[in-house]
C-alpha cells in the first residue's frame, strides 16, 4: 500500500466499548473514511491500571495500527489521554489525536467559573482535565470526581437496573453540591449514562468531549490534507481483545455492530 495515500484508514483505541461514541461522532463529520476500531475488553477499565500497564497496552495496539498503516489514530480513551500521551506522542509513523489536550480549548472557553468533570479515578488524579484547560483559562474553578461503577454499568449493559440508577443518583448528588454550571463526561463511557443523568438534571448541563474532539480532527485531518475525497469502496474492522460477543451487545445503544469483532490478543506482562 502506497503509506501517503489518503484511503489508509483512521484507527480508534479505547479500552472497551465507549470508544464507539467517538468514533461515531467522527463518522457523521467524515464519512467516506476507512475506519478501525479496537477494544481493549482484556484490560478493562484503564481508570485502575498503573501508568506502566497502560505504556504497555497501547504500545501494542498502535504498533498494531502502524501494521495497519493507519494514517491516523484516535485516542478516544480520556484515560490514555491524560496518563501517557506525553510519553509516547512523538513515536509512532501517524496522527495521533487524544481526546483531552483536543477539547481543551472549548472547554475552556464555555463562559463557565465553576465545571465539573466526571472521568475515572486516573484521569481525576492526573489533574489532565484542569491542566489542559488552565492553558487556555485559568478563570475556571475544576471539580473533579470519579465514579468507579460507570464503566462496570455500560461494559456490562447494566443500564436499566435499579441499583446502577441509584449509583449514577448518589454520584451525581455529590457533585452537585460543588455547583457546576456545566458537567463534562470526561471518559468515553460515561455519554452511555446520558439518558439516566438528565432524570436529575437537565440534559444541558452535560457535556459529551466527543462532539467537539470530531470537530477538531475533522479541522486538523482536513488542513494536513489527509481527509479520503471518495466514497465507493469503504471498508470497518473491529477487534477487541476479549469477549467479542458481549462487545457487540453492549454496543448495541449506539452502534449496530453487523458480526461480533474479531479477536486479537497481543502477548503483555499484565
Ligand atoms: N474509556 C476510558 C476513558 O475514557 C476508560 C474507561 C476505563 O476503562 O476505565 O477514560
Amino acid at each position: 500500500m502506497n503509506i501517503l495515500n489518503n484511503d489508509r484508514p483512521i484507527g480508534f483505541f479505547d479500552s472497551g466499548v465507549g470508544g464507539l461514541t467517538v468514533m461515531n461522532k467522527v463518522k457523521k463529520l467524515l464519512p467516506d473514511e476507512n475506519y478501525i476500531f479496537f477494544g481493549d475488553t482484556a484490560h478493562v477499565p484503564y481508570g485502575e491500571k498503573s501508568k506502566k500497564q497502560l505504556l504497555e497496552y497501547s504500545d501494542a495496539i498502535l504498533k498494531f495500527f502502524e501494521q495497519k498503516h493507519c494514517k491516523a489514530v484516535v485516542m478516544a480513551c480520556n484515560t490514555t489521554s491524560s496518563v501517557i500521551y506525553d510519553d509516547i506522542k512523538d513515536k509512532y509513523n501517524f496522527k495521533l489525536y487524544p481526546v483531552v489536550q483536543s477539547v481543551a480549548k472549548v472547554l475552556a472557553n464555555l463562559n463557565v467559573e465553576r465545571m465539573g468533570i466526571f472521568a475515572t479515578k486516573a484521569t481525576i488524579k492526573s489533574g489532565a482535565y484542569e491542566r489542559e484547560i488552565a492553558k487556555y483559562n485559568n478563570n475556571i474553578k475544576v471539580y473533579g470526581q470519579f465514579c468507579p461503577d460507570w464503566v462496570k454499568i455500560v461494559e456490562n449493559n447494566l443500564l436499566e437496573n435499579t441499583d446502577s440508577i441509584s449509583q449514577v443518583k448518589s454520584d451525581l448528588e455529590k457533585m452537585m453540591q460543588n455547583s457546576p454550571e456545566k458537567i463534562i463526561l470526561g471518559c468515553t463511557h460515561y455519554p452511555y449514562l446520558l439518558g439516566i443523568l438528565s432524570k436529575f438534571a437537565p440534559k444541558e448541563m452535560f457535556i459529551d468531549p466527543a462532539e467537539p474532539f470530531a470537530q477538531f480532527i475533522k479541522e486538523d485531518l482536513t488542513s494536513c490534507g489527509l481527509v479520503r475525497n471518495k466514497s465507493d469502496k469503504k471498508y470497518e474492522e473491529f477487534y477487541t481483545s476479549a469477549n467479542p460477543k458481549q462487545f457487540r451487545e453492549s454496543a448495541k445503544l449506539f452502534y449496530k455492530l453487523d458480526k461480533a469483532p474479531e479477536l486479537i490478543k497481543f502477548s503483555t506482562s499484565s
